[in-house]
């Protein structure tokens, strides 16, 4: 079971310490064998010792130059990070990334062996229009990617679920991801308003390896309970 807390623009470097002392004590208190990967805002990279994977929420596909703003392979090297988030929902729909950029960015991480959490999800106009239509929209974001890469996982976050409280069916969920292991073998998560008291029923279905929790993942907390859950799954 998978596991993965994404922070977003959200704690500070010292917020994120607090927090990854306690995951990661309650991890090693509890013999936690689920995957557990969070993902800071890049000013709080660092090195928190064993425990959860530090994962990267974005980076350019760059070693290091001229690209203001942007963070690169070099920067992730110093705090060892081997994991990145790829094609979230906010970076394709409020950041403007096209489905080419990403495509290379998955060819350029996946060429150093990094391990890809690799998000898809529709909007709701393309949900009403029912899973035929939501399947073929999926597939345009998933042209130029290796879906058999050894170190890929797939979240589906249907961009309506995120952030919103709303959490599709299990019908849904359960069919959307059996669609999805036709695709791939590759473990696949669920995101979107997944909270303590939803996680269990979630990741009870087939086909559903896991779990990419934005807002309910800020509490050490309630991220631990997850944690739990998943161990108990
Ligand atoms: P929420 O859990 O806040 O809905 O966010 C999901 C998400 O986007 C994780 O990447």
């Amino acid at each position: 079971m998978i596991v993965a807390a994404n922070f977003k623009t959200n704690k500070t470097r010292a917020q994120t310490r607090d927090y990854m002392d306690e995951v990661n004590e309650y991890i090693r208190a509890e013999n936690v064998e689920a995957h557990v990967i969070v993902f800071p805002p890049a000013t709080a990279y660092d090195n928190y010792g064993q425990g959860a994977i530090q994962g990267a929420q974005n980076a350019y596909a760059v070693e290091n130059g001229a690209f203001t703003g942007e963070i690169g392979l070099d920067q992730l090297k110093e705090f060892g990070i081997k994991t990145i988030l790829i094609g979230h929902s906010e970076r394709r729909h409020i950041l403007g990334e096209s489905q080419e950029e990403i495509a290379f960015k998955f060819a350029y991480f996946q060429s150093l062996g990094y391990e890809i959490v690799y998000c898809i999800g529709e909007q709701l106009e393309t949900r009403k229009l029912g899973e035929a239509a939501l399947m073929q929209y999926i597939e345009t974001q998933l042209v130029g990617i290796d879906m058999e890469y050894e170190k890929l996982i797939i979240a589906y976050e249907p961009v309506w679920a995120i952030g919103t409280g709303l959490v599709p069916s299990n019908e849904d969920i359960f069919s959307i991801h059996k669609a999805l292991r036709a695709k791939t073998s590759r473990p696949l998560l669920y995101g979107g308003s997944v909270k303590v008291n939803n996680m269990r029923e979630i990741v009870d279905l087939d086909n559903v390896d896991g779990v990419l929790v934005g807002g309910a993942s800020l509490y050490a907390q309630s991220f631990c309970e997850m944690i739990k859950i998943a161990e108990e799954a």
